[in-house]
Parts: C-alpha cells; structure tokens; sequence
C-alpha cells in the first residue's frame, strides 16, 4: 500500500514538470556550492581569531548544531514538499499568512546577491591581476582605487553576466554541472594551499593568533551574536536557498544525511581557509593590517604577502581562483531563489526570468559598487538580519505551524535520525526563536551603528 502510494506521487510528481536535479550528489554540491563561498574563506577566519579563537570555533560548531541544522532540515522539509519556491512553499506549509515571510526570503536574496556580486568582482581584478601582473606592492592603494567607483561597477556587471548565464541553463545542466566541477576543484586548491602555508615560518605563530582559546570571550553578548549570524550567512540559511535548491529533489531524498554533509563541508572549508591565512599573514608580520578589518585583511594584507613571496603570485592565482569559484557557486543559488521566485509566482520563463531578477540586481548592486559604505550597509541589513528574520520564521513555521512537519522529516530518513525528529523539533521550537530574536536585537542595533558611524 505504501509503495502503490509511493508510485502515485513519484508519477504525480513527474508530470508537474518541475525540473529536477540530475543525481543525489549533485544536489548536495549544489547546496555546498551555495554554502562555501566568500563567508567562509574571508569572514570566518577573522572573527574567530577576534572572537575568542578555539572557543569561538567551539560556539560556532554548537550553534550550528543547536539551531543551524535544524533550520536547515526545516527548509528542506518545505520545499521538497512545496515543490515550490520560498514564497509557494510558504503559503503552502503554513497558509496565505506566510506570503509575506516568502517575500522577505527573495528580497533578502536580491539584496546580498547585489552587493555579494561586487565583492566578488574585486576578487576577480585581483585574479586578473595575479595570473596576469603579479600583485602591486601597495596593496593598500591599490585596492583604494579598485574598490569603488567604475571599475568596480564594471566587473561587478562582468560577474552578474556569468551568474545570469549558469541560471539560465537551469538546474541540472547549469547550476548541477557548474558546482560538480567548481566544488571538488575548490576542495582541492583549499588543501593544497594549507599544506603550503604550514611549511612557512608564521605558521605556528599563525596558527596560535587564529586558535588559541579565550573562552571569556564568547560569552560577550555581541561576539555570540556574531556566531549566529555567521553560521546563518555561511550556511546559507535564511533566504530560502536550501528550500528552493531542496524543491527540485525526489520525495525520498535522505534530508538529514544531506543536511549533515553540506554543514561539515562548509564548516570545513572555512576551517581550512584559516590554515591558510594565518600562518601567510604571520610569516610576513602583518597582524597589525589584519585586525584593521576583515575586508582588508583579504584585500590588502594577503595581496601584499604574496607580492613580497617567492611563490607567491602562483599561490595567490590558486587562492583567489578559490575564492571566485566559491563566489560563483553561492551567487547562482542566491540568483536561483529570485528567478524560481518569479517563475512560480509569474509563469515566466527560465529565460526571461534570470535576464529580468538579474538585470535588476545588478542595477541595485551598482549602489555598492559606488561606495562601500552603502556595501557595508546593504550586507548589515540583508546579509544578517533579514537572514535572522528569516531563520525565526522557519522555526515558527515548522516547529509550530505546519502540520505535515513531521511526516516530511521523517521521510527517507534513517531510523536513527527518526528517533532524533523530537530532539529536532524542541530545538525548532524553544531553543531557536529565544536565540535568534536575541540575535536579531543585537544585529538591529548593529544596523544603527552602522548608519551612524558611515552615513
Ligand atoms: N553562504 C554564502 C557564503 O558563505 C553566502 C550566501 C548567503 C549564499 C545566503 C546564499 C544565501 O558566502
């Protein structure tokens, strides 16, 4: 009976013609795509190294257990069921109440896409530059000049082109086939890198800056709430990435064993990316520029290590390589959750849909492209709180709303993790919301300092 049931909505399923992933593990890269990017090769290593170093890590991997998984499994809980995108999907698990919760998933996801796309154009002249010219010994200046102002409209236009392209072959044959072959490269370029960086002589002082614990630290409200958002912005959580990415799945798909593959992935690149900066960072003394500010400890510090290092435009080519294909595989699927948006809800074409969602954001995006501080402001806003927002809505959701919850959890599970749904469910509902509206009120006051300090 099950099984005859199975079959009917396998056929079901089929004939909604909505497009599917190619095979299980290209949806899993795909949503490791979507996670490893710019938030863990930049920003984890530093606010670990200034938030308490092992410890931090330490708090980071217990938040994303506590609360990043869970959501994680709720969000792919609802759109494999949905079968639709943030918005659908929404409406579906909870009801036309929740259109709007739908609505502040794309918007966040226009948002970041605007300004991610910008940063990522800088990492794109830097590589140009490394395979082409070496690093200028002033790195410092030289990101000066590059950062804001038409170049960087230019190349911040240039990446949305490639984004826009990879969306618009759809899933299996543009974002499946772009991550199958980015992800494992990137893995490899990682490693490799980290192994290099721990013959250098700032390697154990690197290593000591980065890990060494300072367990008061993590106890500070504003470091903690850090962690958090953090663990959302690198997990992609939040905006309905891993919903919509989950919605192009088979029903029978094991969640929880994806879900805990692609969270080891991304905790362990961003892991990895710190054995790398520190002991390079180290080795030349340059502590000082690092703990100026995480954007200039990628742009400036790192930049000018590697001109002053025998290997170092080949290391430096590798490493911003790295960095532009992580940027690559996380702004198709911040790019995915728009278009999917407007396909559902507008009937539009493929096509048309990734021209027009991508058109407008790189329009938006032109704003940071001209002045960082409107990038730093966007990323305040978008990359952490809207993500908070919307990370306390899928708790409410699931834990408290939809009524089906628990039978999509629980399907294609293994009986392990079935034993574990109810652990699942009291973290959604009493463990998450206090933790995140505390993070929510942090990240507000952060926006506000924010605006003050740069406007
Ligand atoms: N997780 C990506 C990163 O670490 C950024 C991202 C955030 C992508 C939200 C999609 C959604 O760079």
């Amino acid at each position: 009976m099950a099984n005859f049931q199975q079959e009917i909505e396998k056929h079901q399923a089929d004939t909604m013609d909505r497009e599917v992933f190619g095979t299980r593990l290209g949806f899993v890269l795909a949503a490791v795509g979507s996670a490893v990017g710019l938030g863990n090769m930049w920003r984890f290593s530093y606010t670990a190294a200034e938030g308490g170093g092992a410890a931090f890590v330490f708090l980071y991997i217990v938040l994303t257990l506590l609360i990043g998984i869970p959501i994680m499994l709720a969000e792919m809980a609802a759109g494999r069921a949905g079968r639709l995108s943030p918005i659908g999907a929404l409406k579906k698990a909870g009801g036309p109440a929740w259109a709007p919760m739908g609505f502040v998933y794309v918007s966040a996801g226009l948002l970041i896409l605007s300004y991610y796309s910008v940063i990522a154009g800088w990492v794109v002249r830097y590589s140009f530059q490394a395979i082409t010219g070496g690093f200028p010994a002033d790195a410092g200046a030289y990101f000066g000049e590059i950062s804001a102002g038409p170049t960087a409209a230019l190349f911040h236009l240039g990446f949305m082109v490639v984004t826009i392209l990879i969306v618009t072959k759809g899933v299996e044959k543009g974002i499946e086939r772009a991550s199958s072959i980015m992800m494992p490269a990137l893995f490899v370029i990682l490693v490799g890198l980290a192994i290099w960086a721990s013959t250098l002589d700032g390697a154990g002082e690197g290593y000591a800056y980065y890990l060494t614990p300072s367990w008061s630290d993590i106890l500070d409200g504003p470091t903690f709430a850090s962690a958090a958002a953090q663990a959302f912005f690198s997990l992609s959580l939040g905006m309905g990435a891993m919903l919509t990415f989950a919605s192009y799945l088979s029903k029978d798909e094991n969640l929880n064993r994806e879900a805990a593959v692609i969270s080891l992935a991304d905790f362990g690149v961003a892991f990895i990316a710190g054995l790398v900066v520190f002991p390079i960072v180290f080795a030349l003394g340059l502590q000082n520029d690092v703990s100026e500010s995480t954007v200039g400890a990628l742009f400036i510090a790192l930049p000018g290590a590697f001109a002053s290092m025998p290997a170092g435009r080949i290391v430096g080519s590798l490493f911003f390589l790295a960095l532009l294909v992580g940027a690559v595989t996380s702004a198709i699927s911040l790019l995915e959750v728009v278009v999917a948006s407007v396909i559902d809800e507008f009937g539009w074409e493929r096509k048309k849909a990734a021209l027009a969602a991508g058109s407008l954001i790189a329009v938006l995006g032109l704003a940071s492209a001209w002045d960082t501080d409107i990038l730093g402001l966007i990323d305040a806003i978008a990359g952490e709180l809207l993500l908070m927002i919307g990370g306390l809505g899928m708790a409410i959701l699931v834990g408290y709303v939809w009524k089906d919850a628990r039978t999509e959890l629980e399907r294609g599970a293994t009986p392990l993790f079935r034993a574990l749904l109810p652990i699942v469910f009291f973290f959604l509902r009493f463990v998450a919301p206090p933790i995140v509206i505390f993070v929510i009120y942090d990240r507000l006051l952060n926006v506000l300092n924010v605006i003050q300090t740069s406007f």
